[in-house]
């Protein structure tokens, strides 16, 4: 698959993995739109990118969700790559009286539910045969789950098990790409 001359959309990419994502994703001649919920901080971020543009955007929410499509849609009229990278984890152990029911709702929403709520929306945006793709961000905690990370590994392996069957189902009718990053692999 050619990787220039793209439009790639990278959820929470003003920090961390997604954005460092989006700078090689823009230095080599792609359009990057980046998002976050913190407008300030996308900003600061897209200012260090050489073609790239921000809308603010809590993947958690379906307003935004709509939103973010109407942007996307009626700026470029189609999409190349969706990059699922937008991530949250709590450090607790489980059995010590933190609350892991509310935790892990915050995870399971975030790094997968909102996940399959993007794939959802953007797929009739990503329409070009092989020359398009998803990439969800999981873990290797998907893999082997840290006994101090117990909600957030069982969120990124719900991530990897659907990866798996999108891959599968897209291939199949649409020939959309879809890999999975593990970090720190
Ligand atoms: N770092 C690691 O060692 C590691 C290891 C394994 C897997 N991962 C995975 O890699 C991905 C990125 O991790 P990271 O460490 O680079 O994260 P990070 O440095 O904490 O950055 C997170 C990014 O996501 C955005 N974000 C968080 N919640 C969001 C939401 N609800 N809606 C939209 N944007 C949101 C943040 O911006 P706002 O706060 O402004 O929204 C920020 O841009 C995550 O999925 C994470 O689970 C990371």
């Amino acid at each position: 698959m050619k990787i220039s001359d793209k439009i790639i959309l990278i959820t929470g990419g003003s920090a961390g993995i997604g954005f460092q994502i989006a700078r090689l994703l823009a230095e080599r001649g792609n359009t990057i739109v980046i998002t976050g919920r913190n407008e300030a901080n996308l900003k600061k971020a897209i200012a260090e990118l050489s073609n790239g543009n921000f809308e603010a955007a809590d993947v958690t929410s379906s307003g935004d969700v709509d939103r973010l499509y109407q942007a996307i849609s009626s700026k470029y009229g189609r999409l190349d790559v969706l990059i699922n990278n937008a991530g949250k984890g709590y450090t607790y152990e489980l059995a010590s009286g933190q609350d892991a029911f509310e935790k892990a709702s915050q995870e399971v929403l975030t790094n997968y539910l909102s996940v399959i709520r993007m794939v959802d929306k953007f797929v009739p945006l990503l329409s070009v045969p092989n020359e398009s793709a998803i990439v969800n961000v999981s873990s290797v905690a998907a893999f082997v789950p840290g006994y101090n990370t117990p909600t957030y590994s069982a969120s990124k392996a719900a991530l990897h098990s659907y990866t798996q069957s999108l891959r599968y189902a897209l291939r199949k009718k649409t020939g959309i790409k879809v890999w999975e990053l593990m970090p720190p692999w």
